[in-house]
């Protein structure tokens, strides 16, 4: 199966976003991939609700929306009602994660986990079943355009493992880094979701990109 392919709009071009959120609708990717960044958790600041409300009314695409923020649980209300389809909380940072993920679920959006390359996969065992999407970082969050980190793929492996072993529905989800040159791997050790920024948005011709990663199998 192809995965699932969902840029990330922090390597878009802020002075043309309307452009670029159409160029995600009118592309083959399935998501657009939202990443909030508070300063805290991650050494960088993106943008906010305004911007969130602003990409909502124009696509036509789920948002996967990915909080690197400390203490989410804050947060979770006002990105669900800003219409994220997935939101997604890093495990670094809650302290009460069945909590967070259930919450997420009963307002009938997808939970996800994201985990920075030092967290193990292990780490999940417990609750994987309660998770609908694992997001391995390839990088360290903060920033776009960083170089994949090669021991991702042990992880990628290791949570279809975990997710097979459980039976768990939970789909893998890739960001960082990702790029014509690894995607294929990736994909082959069961990501279902790859998340790209720079790859897609720094390209000649993004829509092409795009389809580049459409096409693998
Ligand atoms: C990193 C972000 C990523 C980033 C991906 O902290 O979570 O989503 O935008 O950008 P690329 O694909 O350029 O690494
Ligand atoms: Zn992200």
């Amino acid at each position: 199966m192809p995965p699932l392919v969902a840029p990330s709009i922090l390597a878009a071009d802020f002075g043309n976003l309307q452009r670029d959120c159409e160029l995600v609708n009118n592309s083959k990717a399935d998501w657009f991939h939202i990443d909030v960044m508070d300063g805290q958790f991650v050494p960088n600041i993106s943008f906010g609700p305004p911007v969130i409300k602003a990409i909502q009314g124009i696509a036509t695409k789920p948002l996967d929306v990915h909080l690197m923020i400390v203490d989410p649980d804050r947060y979770l209300d006002l990105f669900i009602e800003l219409g994220a389809s997935i939101l997604t909380v890093h495990i670094e940072v809650c302290n009460h994660l069945h909590r967070s993920l259930s919450y997420i679920r009963s307002k009938r959006v997808k939970a996800g986990v994201a985990i920075n390359p030092h967290t193990d996969v292990k780490s999940l065992s417990s609750i994987i079943t309660e998770v609908d999407l694992i997001c391995i970082m390839g990088v360290n969050p903060g920033f776009g355009g960083q170089k994949f980190i090669n021991s991702t793929y042990l992880k990628v492996q290791e949570a279809k493992n975990l997710i097979e072993k459980k039976s768990a529905p939970t789909l893998i989800e890739i960001d960082g880094g990702v790029t014509e040159h690894n995607a294929e791997k990736l994909v082959t050790l069961g990501a279902d979701v790859l998340v790209a920024g720079s790859f897609v948005f720094s390209a000649n011709n993004p829509y092409k990109a795009i389809n580049t990663l459409k096409e693998l199998e």
